[in-house]
């Protein structure tokens, strides 16, 4: 049996480890959230998301569900307005969304090609659950809409955050559909709802490709006032 500690143990291994080892031990004892925060921050800085096509079964589980819309949920508000909802996608509803996706298309442009419709028809049957994530915006609020949507797109983003932390694969996706009206009101949004994502979840099926990722030091810049 492979021991942890010995000088063959892979250092991932011993990480994982780790991380469990300190997520209790900083429940147990206050003054060691420097450490917590360390292990938050190296998931923070893995996260990347699979493609749709490459997710599969099995999705969380209820409990697993329950966990990640409480954890997504926590999201700066302005306003407390709560502008955001949740729709959940998942067994034989996710084929007949396609299929009335690829109806509505067709209906919209008669001339699209087979080929994208066939795309529409499958768009939601890789990953075994997505989430509509639905912005609630109240018009003429003094909050801006803008800060209401962006809100709803942290939401959004815990999902992406909170799956891949449980070890599931995530993606947001929006495409033509998230913009459509007959879609919208297809999926029972009111007016003044918009879909801000449809996040897609499930357990990666191949390892997700790494893409080249911006250099921070080109997109941060420092304000100074002449003296
Ligand atoms: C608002 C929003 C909408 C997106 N819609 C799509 C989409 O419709 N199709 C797509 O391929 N990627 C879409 N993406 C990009 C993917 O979610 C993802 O960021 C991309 O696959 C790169 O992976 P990464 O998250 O690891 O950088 C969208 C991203 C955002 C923020």
């Amino acid at each position: 049996m492979m021991s942890n500690c010995g000088p063959e143990a892979p250092a991932v291994t011993w990480l994982d480890e780790a991380r469990k080892g300190f997520a209790r031990y900083t429940s147990a004892f206050a003054g060691t959230l420097l450490i917590r925060d360390m292990t938050s921050f190296d998931l923070l800085s893995e996260r990347s998301s699979v493609p749709s096509r490459l997710l599969g079964e099995p999705g969380p589980t209820s409990e697993q569900l329950e966990r990640l819309f409480a954890m997504a949920i926590r999201v700066p508000d302005h306003g407390k307005l709560i502008p955001w909802r949740l729709l959940l996608v998942r067994g034989e509803a996710r084929r007949q969304l396609g299929e009335k996706l690829a109806e509505i298309h067709r209906h919209n442009d008669p001339n699209v090609p087979d080929a994208v419709i066939a795309k529409d028809r499958d768009r939601f049957n890789f990953a075994p659950l997505i989430v509509a994530v639905i912005a609630r915006l109240t018009p003429g609020h003094k909050v801006p809409e803008q800060e209401q949507i962006l809100s709803a797109g942290c939401v959004a983003y815990n999902l992406l955050l909170g799956a891949q932390a449980l070890g599931f694969g995530a993606q947001w996706l929006t495409g033509w559909a998230a913009y459509d009206r007959r879609v919208a009101a297809l999926l029972g949004l009111v007016d003044d709802e918009r879909i801000v994502s449809f996040v897609h979840i499930g357990t990666a099926r191949e390892p997700a490709p790494e893409r080249v990722r911006p250099d921070p030091a080109a997109l941060l810049s420092e304000l100074h006032f002449g003296s």
